[in-house]
């Protein structure tokens, strides 16, 4: 049975984790009882209790650092929660070659970069807590369905969800498991900064709400709680899974609303 200490002597590090997804899931794992670091590029909105580790995903050397840093600081590693993204917005004529390369840098190779250096640390908990050990990456809706102007993103997140299932297969004989979650349209100071930008932020927002099934923007703690129920124990035999947080967006093909 899951208890709110399922995590209690477990080490767990979330990248992205000072502001919305990632810093709901630091502090819902700090609460199950982990120790927790976050690694961020800006760390001032880490929560209390965690670890902050200012490092940018982009620098292999940097993650590398902070990866070792968090694993020595917590005493070990045994949960990976792979978060930190950007987003992009335009059709595949809109964003030039080298921003396609930072996109991609971030979102898919900072992933890579903080997999690769935590995996040494992974296999070493593995031994320890079996079943226990794991790695979740947060995808987006964006990988499983086409959404306009999103070209750059969505191809940055099909990625993420290709790199998933190899993930899992590469490394489910050392017990560590690799999963991802695929939130629709979640209530983040990103999508603020996004309807900040927008010509008529209410109507935009409005459109959000609608294309979500359930009417309305999912919030960052339910993407953390599914986060964090593949990063428990209680998940010890899910591995290369997308978990879909989306409000129905993937699943459901609606007949309008009648008014
Ligand atoms: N908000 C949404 O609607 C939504 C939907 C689907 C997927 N996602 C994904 O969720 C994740 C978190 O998004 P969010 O909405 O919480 O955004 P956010 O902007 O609130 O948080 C992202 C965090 O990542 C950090 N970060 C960005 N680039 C970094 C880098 N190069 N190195 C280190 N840290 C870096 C930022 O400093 C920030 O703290 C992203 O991977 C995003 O693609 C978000």
């Amino acid at each position: 049975m899951t208890t709110t200490s399922d995590f209690e002597g477990m080490g767990a590090l979330v990248t992205g984790g000072a502001s919305g997804i990632g810093a709901a899931v630091a502090t819902m794992l700090l609460a199950r009882g982990a120790r927790v670091a976050v690694l961020d590029r800006e760390t001032a909105g880490a929560p209390a209790g965690a670890l902050a580790v200012k490092a940018d995903v982009t620098d292999d050397e940097a993650v590398r650092e902070a990866v070792d840093r968090a694993a020595a600081e917590l005493g070990a590693l045994h949960t990976v929660v792979s978060n930190a993204g950007i987003g992009s917005i335009g059709t595949v004529e809109d964003n030039a070659d080298d921003e396609w390369t930072r996109v991609l840098d971030i979102n898919v190779l900072g992933m890579v970069r903080t997999a690769r250096h935590a995996l040494p640390h992974l296999r070493r908990a593995a031994a320890d807590r079996p079943g226990a050990v794991s790695i979740t990456q947060t995808c987006s809706i964006a990988a499983t369905a086409g959404l306009p102007q999103r070209a750059l993103y969505s191809a940055s997140k099909g990625a993420v969800l290709s790199l998933t299932l190899a993930m899992a297969a590469d490394h489910v004989r050392e017990g560590i498991r690799v999963n991802c979650v695929n939130p629709g349209t979640a209530d983040t100071p990103w999508i603020g900064r996004l309807l900040g930008q927008a010509d008529d932020p209410d109507a935009e927002r409005a459109a959000l709400n609608a294309r979500q099934p359930l009417g309305r923007l999912v919030s960052a703690d339910e993407v953390a709680a599914a986060i964090v129920y593949l990063a428990s124990p209680a998940a010890a035999s899910v591995t290369g899974t997308a978990l879909a947080v989306d409000g129905g967006m993937q699943g459901l093909r609606l007949r309008p609303a009648e008014s």
